[in-house]
């Protein structure tokens, strides 16, 4: 498999409890690097962009609120398969579904307040790189 990247946000209920370096710890561990990565304050503007694809779901206020209420850390993480490899290292979006070890397993609060986000694919990937990160802001 070649080496891509993918696109991470660690979510306002993580930062909120001190948690990037634990989350970053789970990602190095897996493997893949962290080429760029940045603390933000997300504005609604940027969520509502970021997230548009949900805007017709009932719980699209709800997330634009969430990623809003507080300090995220936005990254992008290289690594051979790093798309698919970041979810499984994520987990189930639902914490109570997923796997022993994964980040949302253990840390996520609840479905919405889940401490990461990544990539679903690698076209989706480049577009969310491309909404936080100039090119010179990552170095691999
Ligand atoms: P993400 O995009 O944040 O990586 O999460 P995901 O792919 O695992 O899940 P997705 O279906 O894309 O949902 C995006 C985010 O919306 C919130 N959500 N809330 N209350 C609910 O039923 C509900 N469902 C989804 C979560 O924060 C989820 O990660
Ligand atoms: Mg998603």
């Amino acid at each position: 498999m070649a080496i891509e990247r993918t696109f991470s946000i660690i979510k306002p209920d993580a930062t909120a409890r001190n948690l990037t370096g634990a989350v970053n710890a789970v990602i190095e561990k897996a493997g893949l690097r962290i080429v760029a990565q940045k603390r933000i304050r997300m504005t609604k503007e940027q969520a509502e962009t970021f997230y548009a694809v949900h805007k017709a779901r009932p719980f699209f206020g709800e997330l634009v609120d969430f990623m809003t209420s507080g300090p995220v850390v936005v990254q992008v993480l290289e690594g051979e398969g790093a798309v698919s490899k970041y979810r499984d290292v994520m987990g189930a979006t639902d914490p109570s579904k997923a796997a022993d070890g994964t980040i949302r397993k253990l840390y996520a609060k609840s479905i919405g307040e889940n401490s990461a986000h990544g990539s679903d694919a690698p076209e989706t990937a480049a577009i969310e790189i491309a909404q936080f990160f100039s090119g010179n802001e990552i170095v691999g």
